[in-house]
Parts: structure tokens; C-alpha cells; sequence
């Protein structure tokens, strides 16, 4: 088996890696050394968001990687408090500008906010900005079914990519499955629990000294033989190699089993429901 990143097909026709790099936190100096070594590690989506504050960091980090750009993934993530319609076009060329590239694979809408009731608005910009060729790809992160059919029965536009908390202390299982059946692809964020809880389970471990492996490896697998996009962030290179390498080996249908047993109705890693938490 070769220990490649392969991409999922998108439903506008463009494709995304099956794993990526996540950089929330990752800032200045050791942020921007962290991201240049993910990319030469071999990670090629690079997850940044508005409110990550962190554009200077993800475009010198690209800049050092030496790596070309149309080899890269970049994803970003229009902020909750510029939803409005021109604010929102002018932020994506605002970002583009800071983080010196001509265009983002992909852009999300970060929160629906549904209190705001703004979530339409900013997608109609999405679409604008994607035909200005500011984009190539857009979707949505923390979108619930009732937001997403919103936008299509308001906009016939389909995200493409709904980004959403996934672990497996909270697998997510019907919204995934609902994602799958409306042929939106699944990225799923803190895939580690943010190197907590998850990361120190009983089960988990039992098979990956079975496999002979690491936890994260098992966990980072589950997530893309569901077919799950994970974007683990890790700071250091060892978790950065670490994290890449699991596409030599398989889980079982039966370990697959074990791990989606794990999930808890309250297993958030934080209180963050889409249908109450608010991100601005
Ligand atoms: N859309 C949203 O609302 C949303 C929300 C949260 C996060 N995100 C995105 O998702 C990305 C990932 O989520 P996250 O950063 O919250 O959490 P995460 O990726 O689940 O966990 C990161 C933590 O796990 C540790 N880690 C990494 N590899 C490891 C390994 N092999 N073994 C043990 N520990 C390991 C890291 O430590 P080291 O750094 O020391 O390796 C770090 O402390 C974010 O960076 C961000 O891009 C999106």
C-alpha cells in the first residue's frame, strides 16, 4: 500500500486532499517554522481562518516551504462578524492581499449564528467571490441540516465542505451520514480532541499496539476510512510525520466497530453546539 495522500472529489468538481494541516494558534515565528515544516513533511491543505489572525504566519510559512502554490490547499474561514454582503466580499480580497495569494481553494463560512440570522447573506457573497475567481471552492463549518437546506433552497448552491468538531469521543455519525447522502464532504476539526481525552483511551490504544502504531495514527485512520477529511494541527515535526503516516496499514470492520463505540452524546471537547454557540 502506498503511503500517499490521496484527495476526495468535491461536488463542483475539484478535488481535496484527505488530510490536512489545522493552525489555529500557530503565529509569528515558531507558528510560521511549524507551518514551512508541515509543508515540507508533506502536507498540502493548509487550514487558516480569518479569526485565526494568523494570514502573515500561513503565507511566510508557505513563502519558506519553497513548495509552488497550485501544489497547495489553502482553506480559510469567513469570520461571524462580517456576514454582511459587501464587508464580506471586501474581506476575502482583504485576506488575499494580507496573505499575498490570487486565490483560496476553499473558503467556509465559520459559524452559522443562526441568532444573526446572517448565514445566507454571507454565503450569497461566497458565491460572488467564487465568481470573481477569488475562490475555487466554498462551503460551510458547524452547519446543522437546517442551515445547509436554507442556503440551497435560498441560493440552489451546494457547499461543498462542511467542516465540523469530529472525534472519536463525538463521531458525529448522522451529520456525517447526512453530509454524505447530500454528497458534501466531511472535515472533521480537533480529530485529536486537541491531544486530550481521546488520545489517552483504553480501546484506542488496544489497537494500536495491536497494529503497532500510535493512538493518534488509529485515530487519524478512523477518520478517513469513513471518509473524513481530518486536519490535525501538531507544532512539532515528530507528531507532523507522525500524522502523515497512516496510509500503509487498514483498520479492521470490527476495530472501525470498537472506535465508533467510543462516542458520547456529550462528548464535545467544549460547549460549542451550532444550534446555540455563537463565533464572531
Ligand atoms: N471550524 C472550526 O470551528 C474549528 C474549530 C477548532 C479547530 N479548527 C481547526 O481544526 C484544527 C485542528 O484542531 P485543534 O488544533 O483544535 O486540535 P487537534 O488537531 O485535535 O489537536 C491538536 C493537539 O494535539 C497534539 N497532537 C498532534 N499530533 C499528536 C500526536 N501524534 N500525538 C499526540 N498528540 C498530538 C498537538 O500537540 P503538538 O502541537 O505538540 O503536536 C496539539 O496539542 C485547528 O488547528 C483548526 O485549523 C476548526
Amino acid at each position: 500500500m502506498a503511503n500517499e495522500v490521496g484527495r476526495f472529489t468535491l461536488n463542483d468538481g475539484g478535488s481535496i486532499p484527505v488530510i490536512g494541516y489545522g493552525t489555529v494558534y500557530m503565529k509569528g515565528e515558531s507558528g510560521t517554522e511549524s507551518i514551512k515544516n508541515a509543508i515540507n513533511n508533506g502536507y498540502r491543505l493548509i487550514d487558516t481562518a480569518m479569526k485565526y489572525d494568523n494570514e502573515g504566519s500561513v503565507a511566510e510559512g508557505i513563502r519558506r516551504s519553497g513548495i509552488e502554490r497550485d501544489e497547495l490547499y489553502v482553506t480559510t474561514k469567513l469570520r461571524g462578524s462580517i456576514y454582511d454582503y459587501d464587508e464580506a466580499i471586501q474581506a476575502v480580497e482583504e485576506s488575499l492581499f494580507r496573505m499575498q495569494l490570487d486565490y483560496f481553494d476553499l473558503i467556509l463560512l465559520h459559524w452559522p449564528n443562526p441568532k444573526q440570522d446572517m448565514y445566507v447573506e454571507a454565503w450569497r457573497a461566497l458565491i460572488e467571490a467564487k465568481e470573481q475567481g477569488y475562490v475555487k471552492s466554498i462551503g460551510v463549518s458547524n452547519f446543522l441540516p437546517e442551515h445547509i437546506e436554507r442556503l440551497i433552497d435560498e441560493t440552489s448552491v451546494l457547499p461543498t465542505v462542511n467542516q465540523i468538531e469530529l472525534h472519536p469521543y463525538f463521531s458525529q455519525k448522522e451529520m456525517h451520514a447526512w453530509n454524505q447522502r447530500n454528497d458534501i464532504i466531511t472535515q472533521g476539526w480537533s480529530p485529536l480532541s486537541r491531544g486530550q481525552t481521546v488520545v489517552h483511551d483504553d480501546t484506542v490504544r488496544k489497537i494500536a499496539e495491536d497494529k503497532d502504531k500510535t493512538v493518534a495514527q488509529i485515530i487519524l485512520r478512523w477518520h478517513i476510512q469513513q471518509g473524513v477529511v481530518p486536519i490535525p494541527k501538531a507544532a512539532g515535526e515528530n507528531h507532523q510525520k507522525e500524522n502523515l503516516d497512516i496510509f500503509n496499514f487498514e483498520l479492521t470492520a470490527e476495530e472501525m466497530d470498537q472506535i465508533n463505540g467510543l462516542t458520547k452524546d456529550d462528548g464535545r471537547i467544549g460547549n460549542q453546539d451550532p444550534i446555540e454557540y455563537e463565533e464572531f
